[in-house]
This record gives structure tokens, C-alpha cells and sequence, in this order.
């Protein structure tokens, strides 16, 4: 059952879509009106609280202490209590076993038994918002209901589904040509290479640098004749120079955002000064969705959409409150921590024009990024008559239903992928079941061991992608010396295909979970209730992935007799294990994955890229005789649970 509990005037999110009845009197939270709505639940001993999506920590979100306001910092410590999205959704399962959204674009803080506190305390900046409580049996089936409200997640074409290479420093048509011939030499599978900032002119939005790209529709042609999209980046700012037409037409419209003084706020990002486009508005998210049109007329299938937090080097007027912040914190040093950076300082200081009326930034901060999304979502179903490919770095709940995300500057580090695996489950709680961490790491030089451990990850994610920082080293699957391994592990997404796109588009039809914490596949097993770095993968697979430095055995606990299933880059080897702990030794181009009790997925036969992968010409493994297969054409947007056939 699900409620809803408005307090004040709530501000519409767009998250929910479904009508949802107003109860009388909020239950399980005890209320306080105190700098603004704090809300604090007593958490019994045994509790685990699950959600909250893109944050960090474990699974089990107790312990922790996380701000949902949209921050974008490279420095992704486990104490770090904001990222680039805010998922305000989490279950409480254990005495008393409930879901709550706290439904609200501005700043939330949730303490989960912080400090030992036995509590749960959700501190809303903001007295107007809207909460959501749904009951039901268990954890799994509150957030099935969940899922349910906030409507269908986006639905990507079948070549979303294949590996892409990406870095930031590729600069022109020849430095992509390189990269797709060393894929295709090597007979390492590949479907897209994403184009970051440099592909622009000057890193102005909508624009192609006509020296590095003399003819970009050729160029997507001759490409997609390789079997290769092309996947170009967009940032928030609109560059600020006369000549540029989406800046000249935004500014003779009145689209962007205004500062105090009611001109249009200024800030530095990527391309110099820009505006912000004022997303809250229906006619500038049309407007900046038809933006779209100058690439996809060359051909173009997707995007991901960047600095849209929005990210903010710096303003005019951050400049100078950072200087003095800079001095202040180097004359009074023990003061340091009350001065904000400079984004947070510029967040207060412009203004949205929503339904007539000047709402400041701040006070909305978190659905900045989602609106782009949304903006861009509606935009490209117009201009592309197949599924489009999206995804973002911020979001809230509702930009689901637009794109998917990626999880943001992460490093290279063992630490990153293991956030990955935790993040995975949070994400699909919060509809955002099309998404997948920077594999390898983006800031940082990575190593041979840690790029083929994450790839035998993401190789379960369903946006799988390479992407590194300007400057690290050079970070392609074929740097490493012997690529014989990295064919093996990509192959093996090829190869389960079938089964990965499957299950994506069944969870995203019957409002469910493509990645799931083992405590929702096995919830009356205490054993599997505690284990966070083992995934249940679709309804059929569970994952164990290897995630430390020079280890090659690891620990895996199986609650049921399942398949164990070892990929050796070449064959698979299955053989029924029983129920209870086991060592495995993995070695680095092994993949060891299991198939629950009863189950059986398709596989299919290698694949060099999505076109050539045959979805009818399967094989079934598993102890199970038969499987429930989705299977269209790839990339018409008409998807329904009639293309499910049991095979
Ligand atoms: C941001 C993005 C990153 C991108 C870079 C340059 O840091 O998160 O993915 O490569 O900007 O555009």
C-alpha cells in the first residue's frame, strides 16, 4: 500500500506519476519542525536500510551520514556524503518494514544510524515536500511498488547493450579511427566510441569542429558501416559569444537562468563563460531538446549529457568570495570548514522563473540535471525515429523515464569498482536500472589486473563503457600488452547478450530490478541478507565478482544448489555445486558466474559488435529447460511484454 503526505506547498518533481491517495498522519517518523522537517524513524537492531541510489558506503546504507544535493567531486572517499545525483528512496527492512520517498528538489540529509545513533534522521531543508510510505511483505516487493509510481525506465536499443571506448582528449577523426581499428585488429568486440568535449568547436554545445570533423555525417556513415556508433558529449552551459545562435536565441527568448539583479547569471565552465538553460521551464527543455537536431541529422544515435549539476568552475562573483574564503581559511585556519565552495556559493546566488514566479537554485537544486535529461529524452523521441541512446551525470528519480547515468568521475582504483557493485542495486531501487560506472577508472592511471577485473564486472552492467581522464594513461583494452584476455571477458557480453538484454527490458516492462542485493533474492537467508559484494543479475544469475588486487581466489556463498559457470574467453564449463561456502579460484581471464536452481539463460555465439549478434540463435545453460526471452528487432520504441516468449 502506498501513501502520500504533503506538507506545506510541495514542489512538482515529476518523479511520481501515478496518483497516489493523502493519508492523514505521517506513520513511523516522529516529526520536528527544526531549521526546517526532520523526520527520525527508531531503528531496531537488526535493521537494514537499502537505497538511497547513487551514494557510497555499502549496500546497507546504516553507519552513514549522506546529503542529497548534487555535487560534482572527483574525490569519491566512502565518507563522501554527496555525488552528482540525489535518489531520496530507501527501505527500512527488519521490526518494521517500510519504503519512504522523500520527494523534495532541495537539500535532504539522511543520518542511518549515524554515530550509532539507533536512529534514522531525515533532515529536509525544505518545509514543502512531499513524502511517499509504502508498506508490503518485504523489501523487494516495497520497492516493486515503488518502481510501479515512478513510471517505466528508459528503454535503450539492443546496440546500448554492447561495449564502448571513450576518453576525454580524443581529438579528431583520425585519433576515433585508430581506436576502432586497434579494437577490430585485436578481435575485441566494440559498438560505439563516445565523443567528449574536444569534438566541439571550442567546446561550445550543438557546434562540430570543422577541422577535426570536415564532414561528421560521413564520418557517422563510414563508422556505422564498421558496426560503430558515435556517442557525443553535451554540457549544461550555452557558451556565452555573440554568433553563437543557441546563445543569441536563449537570450532574445529570456531562456536561461537570471542572477540577482535579474540579468542572466554568468559562470564559468568548460567553454569559458556560460548560461545556464532555465530546464524548468516546458519551452526551454523543447527548445533545447531541437538543439539536438544538428547532430542527429549527421547521423547521430546518442548522447551523454554532462555538467549538469550544473557544474561551476567558477562566477564573477565566486571569484571573489573564493579568493576571500582562500584568504579567511589561511588567516583563520581552525574556521576552514564553515567556508562552502564556490558552486555552493554560486547556487544561492541565481534564480529559475517557475510558473512566473523567481525560485532560487538552491532551493531546487537536484532537478537541475534530471530536467536536462528529460529535456533531451523528449527532444531526441522526436528527431529519432528508433530507441535513442542517453545517459547523464546528474539525475533525480523521474529522469529515469528519460536516460540512463553514468556514476561520475570515479579513479582508478580497487576501492571504485567495488563501489560500483555496491552502487548497482541502489540505482536499480531508484529506477535507474539503465546505468554503469567509468570501467577502469577516469581519474588516475589504471593497471592490466584492475581494468580486466572491472570489465569482468561491467560485463553484467547494462551501459558497459572504457572512459578515462585527459592526461592518464592511455586506458583502450588493447594498451596492455596481451589482448587475448580482454577479447576473452568482452566476449563473454557478447556472448550473454541475450540473456542481459532480456532481462533489462523484462525488469524495465514489469517494473522490476535488473540488479538485485542477494537479501531480495534469498530474504529468510540471514547469510545471504549480509553479503554485498555478491549480485543477483536478472532472475536467473548470480554474480561474484573478483575485487581484489592480486587475488585470485575468493570467497562465495551459495544459498541454494546453483550451476556454476566458469567462461574461459572461449567456453563455458558448467557443472551444479551445492548449497554453502566455497573458494573459487578465478584466474585473470576466467569469468566464474552461477545460474540459480531450476534456471536456464541463453547464450549466444561471439560477436564483434551488436549487428552481428543473432538474439533467435541461442543456446540454454543452466539446469533449468527453459527461459522466458525477450526478443524484438532492437530499436523500435514499441516495447511491450508481447515480444516475451518461452524458449
Ligand atoms: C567531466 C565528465 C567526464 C568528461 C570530462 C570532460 O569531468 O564527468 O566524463 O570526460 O568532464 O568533458
Amino acid at each position: 500500500m502506498i501513501l502520500r503526505f504533503e506538507y506545506g506547498t510541495p514542489f512538482e518533481t515529476y518523479a511520481v506519476v501515478e496518483e497516489i491517495r493523502l493519508g492523514d498522519r505521517l506513520p513511523y517518523f516522529r516529526t520536528e519542525e527544526k531549521e526546517g522537517l526532520v523526520f527520525t524513524h527508531f531503528l531496531a537492531e537488526g535493521d537494514t536500510v537499502y537505497g538511497l541510489g547513487e551514494t557510497m558506503r555499502g549496500i546497507n546504507k546504516r553507519g552513514g551520514r549522506y546529503i542529497s544535493y548534487n555535487t560534482d567531486d572527483v574525490h569519491h572517499r566512502e565518507d563522501m556524503p554527496s555525488l552528482y545525483s540525489s535518489h531520496n528512496f530507501l527501505v527500512v527492512d527488519g521490526a518494521e518494514t517500510f519504503g519512504a520517498f522523500f520527494d523534495t528538489p532541495s537539500k535532504v540529509i539522511f543520518e542511518v544510524d549515524y554515530q550509532n545513533s539507533g536512529k534514522l534522521v531525515v533532515r529536509s531543508e525544505n518545509r514543502n515536500l512531499r513524502i511517499y510510505i509504502i508498506t508490503g511483505a518485504s523489501a523487494y516487493g516495497i520497492t516493486r511498488q515503488f518502481l510501479r509510481i515512478i513510471g517505466r525506465s528508459f528503454l535503450p536499443p539492443l546496440w546500448a547493450f554492447g561495449f564502448g571506448q571513450s576518453r576525454w582528449g580524443y581529438k579528431n577523426t583520425k585519433d576515433i579511427e585508430k581506436v576502432v581499428e586497434n579494437y577490430r585488429e585485436a578481435g575485441i568486440p566494440l559498438d560505439y566510441v563516445c565523443m567528449d568535449i574536444d569534438y566541439m568547436d571550442r567546446y561550445i554545445d550543438f557546434t562540430v569542429n570543422k577541422k577535426r570533423f570536415p564532414d561528421l555525417t560521413a564520418f557517422v556513415t563510414a563508422m556505422k558501416k564498421k558496426g560503430i556508433r558515435l556517442v557525443p558529449i553535451i554540457d549544461a552551459g550555452i557558451k556565452v559569444e555573440a554568433g553563437n545562435p543557441v546563445y543569441e536565441e536563449g537570450v532574445k527568448k529570456g531562456y536561461f537562468c537570471t542572477n540577482h539583479e535579474g540579468a542572466f547569471f554568468k559562470a564559468a565552465v568548460w567553454p569559458g563563460m556560460t548560461h545556464f538553460p532555465d530546464f524548468f521551464r516546458k519551452e526551454v527543455r523543447d527548445w533545447f531538446g531541437r538543439q539536438y537536431k544538428v547532430l542527429t541529422d549527421c547521423g547521430i544515435e546518442g548522447f551523454w549529457n554532462d555538467m549538469n549539476e550544473p557544474s561551476i568552475f567558477y562566477s564573477e562573483y565566486s571569484k571573489r568570495q573564493g579568493a576571500l574564503n582562500m584568504l579567511s581559511n589561511f588567516l583563520f585556519p581552525s574556521r576552514q570548514e564553515k567556508k562552502e565552495n564556490s558552486a555552493y556559493q554560486d547556487y544561492k546566488n541565481f534564480y529559475h522563473d517557475i510558473g512566473g514566479k523567481k525560485v532560487l537554485h538552491h532551493e531546487v537544486h537536484n532537478l537541475y540535471g534530471g530536467l536536462m535529461t528529460m529535456a533531451s529524452g523528449e527532444g531526441l523521441k522526436k528527431l529519432i525515429p528508433r530507441r535513442y541512446l542517453l545517459f547523464s551525470r546528474s539525475s533525480y528519480i523521474g529522469a529515469h523515464r528519460y536516460g540512463g547515468i553514468w556514476t561520475g568521475d570515479n579513479s582508478s582504483k580497487w576501492e571504485h569498482l567495488r563501489q560500483n557493485v555496491y552502487q548497482m542495486p541502489s540505482l536499480n531501487m531508484c529506477g535507474f536500472l539503465y546505468s554503469g560506472a567509468d570501467t577502469g577508472g577516469f581519474g588516475g592511471n589504471t593497471d592490466r589486473e584492475l581494468l580486466l577485473r572491472w570489465l569482468a564486472f561491467s560485463a553484467f552492467t547494462p551501459l558497459m563503457r572504457n572512459h578515462t581522464a585527459l592526461f592518464t594513461r592511455r586506458q583502450e583494452c588493447y594498451q596492455f600488452g596481451s589482448t587475448v584476455e580482454f577479447a576473452g571477458i568482452i566476449s563473454l557480453r557478447y556472448r550473454l547478450l541475450p540473456y542481459i538484454y532480456s532481462e533489462f527490458m523484462k525488469a524495465a516492462l514489469r517494473s522490476d530490478m535488473y540488479f538485485k542485493p542477494m537479501a531480495f533474492g534469498f530474504p529468510g537467508d540471514e547469510k545471504a541478507r549480509k553479503i554485498e559484494d555478491q549480485l543477483l543479475v536478472g532472475e536467473c544469475i548470480m554474480i561474484a565478482p573478483m575485487l581484489e588486487k592480486g587475488k585470485n581466489t575468493r570467497k562465495v556463498y551459495l544459498p541454494e544448489p546453483m550451476t556454476q559457470v566458469r567462461y574461459d574467453g572461449e567456453n563455458f564449463t558448467c557443472k551444479m555445486v551445492e548449497a554453502g561456502d566455497r573458494t573459487i579460484t578465478v584466474p585473470i581471464s576466467h569469468v566464474v558466474f552461477y545460474i540459480r536452481k531450476g534456471k536456464a539463460i541463453p547464450v549466444g555465439d561471439e560477436a564483434q559488435s551488436t549487428r552481428e549478434v543473432d538474439l533467435d540463435n541461442v543456446e540454454l545453460i543452466g539446469d533449468g529447460d527453459s527461459y522466458e526471452q525477450y526478443i524484438d528487432d532492437g530499436c523500435s520504441p514499441d516495447c511491450s511484454l508481447d515480444y516475451v516468449r518461452t524458449i
